[in-house]
């Protein structure tokens, strides 16, 4: 038996369609045979009608074939057609990374972790009492001037401020909980200052805040030498030099060696070896009794330092400025 050719060929389903009318539709041949079967003699009639069937049921399994064929290859031009390209995303994926300022922070979290201290936190919008007056700096105390302060319009007038110093979390953490503290406390800070290449009028400080029976001075410098070796290297060093802070007594200024000489003297340093990180001493009795803290009982000590400033000199960044500048050139180093 000789099936149709045109059947294999068809290339859409309409042409299949119209095929499917024409061989085996009323019109069609294997039609006009079955209705001519009743005039044929008995005999004849039924091997007539056998071959009618074979032919029907032959055609019928071709044009399901090739009707599959078709559907199939439909199917898969529609899931080319549909498919994303992906490869862009995949081949080269670019991937963002902390700023220089929060991964220096984050580092400084981990080294004070590691040595038993916990992290706290405060407001950025701070009441002039905790930024000045509980640190001992009463209203038209001189040393309020040397830290030109934003103040913000809400209830009276310069009662209010953006926080020019993390110390401010220190009265915080000491009215929230009892002794013994062991915190550091890193936020950003602001200040009326006009930018250049070593201030920012908003930058990072780190505070820490040690209270504690029997808390000495040997403490604070023997835990600023090993913070210093710690994060720098075991060959640089810390040393005090006296200072005035209002709410600490004794005060000092720390130096770290100059991380550019190594300590042989420099430019940066100015000849001399070290470089001038921060501030710190023994909490001022004062503070104590304004936080509620018995200075009978507890003394401790506190130190504060710029984050800014520890990124610039780890890094040799000759110009702070650039740190909040967004410039992709400077971000893609670190
Ligand atoms: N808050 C001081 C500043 O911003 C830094 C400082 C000095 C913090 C001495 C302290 C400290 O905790 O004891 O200049």
């Amino acid at each position: 038996m000789e099936l149709d050719p045109r059947i294999a060929r068809a290339e859409s389903l309409d042409e299949l369609r119209d095929l499917e009318t024409e061989l085996l539709g009323k019109a069609s041949d294997l039609s006009r045979r079955k209705a001519s079967l009743r005039d044929l003699p008995p005999e004849e009639r039924r091997e007539e009608g056998k071959r009618i069937n074979e032919e029907r049921s032959a055609l019928e399994a071709a044009l399901a074939a090739r009707k599959s064929a078709l559907e199939s290859a439909a199917r898969s031009s529609r899931l080319d057609a549909e498919r994303l390209d992906l490869t862009e995303v995949i081949g080269a994926p670019e991937r963002g990374h902390l700023n220089l300022v929060t991964q220096t922070r984050d580092r400084l979290e981990d080294v004070f972790c590691a040595m038993g201290f916990v992290v706290a936190e405060g407001p950025e919008v701070e009441t002039d009492w905790h930024n000045f007056t509980a640190l001992n700096l009463p209203p038209a105390h001189p040393a309020r001037s040397t830290q030109d302060s934003l103040y913000v319009e809400w209830g009276e007038p310069e009662s209010t401020l953006l926080r020019t110093q993390t110390s401010p979390v220190q009265v915080r953490l000491m009215q929230s909980q009892d002794p013994p503290i062991y915190a550091v406390m890193p936020g950003r800070v602001y200040r009326r200052d006009t930018p250049d290449a070593r201030h920012l009028p908003s930058f990072s400080q780190i505070e820490g805040l040690v209270v504690d029976r029997g808390i000495t001075f040997a403490h604070l410098a023997g835990t600023l030498e090993a913070f210093t070796n710690e994060y720098f290297g075991s060959g640089v060093h810390s040393r005090l030099r006296p200072y005035f802070f209002p709410f600490t007594e004794p005060s000092a200024e720390f130096d770290i060696t100059c991380v550019i000489c190594e300590g042989s003297g420099c430019r940066t340093c100015s000849s001399t070896g070290w470089i001038e990180l921060g501030g710190c001493g023994m909490v001022h009795p004062k503070v104590f009794e304004l936080c509620g803290v018995d200075p009978e009982e507890w003394t401790g000590f506190a130190f504060g330092f710029g984050i800014d400033r520890l990124a610039q000199m780890r890094h040799r960044i000759a110009d702070m400025r650039i740190l909040g500048d967004n410039d992709i050139r400077l971000i893609r180093q670190f």
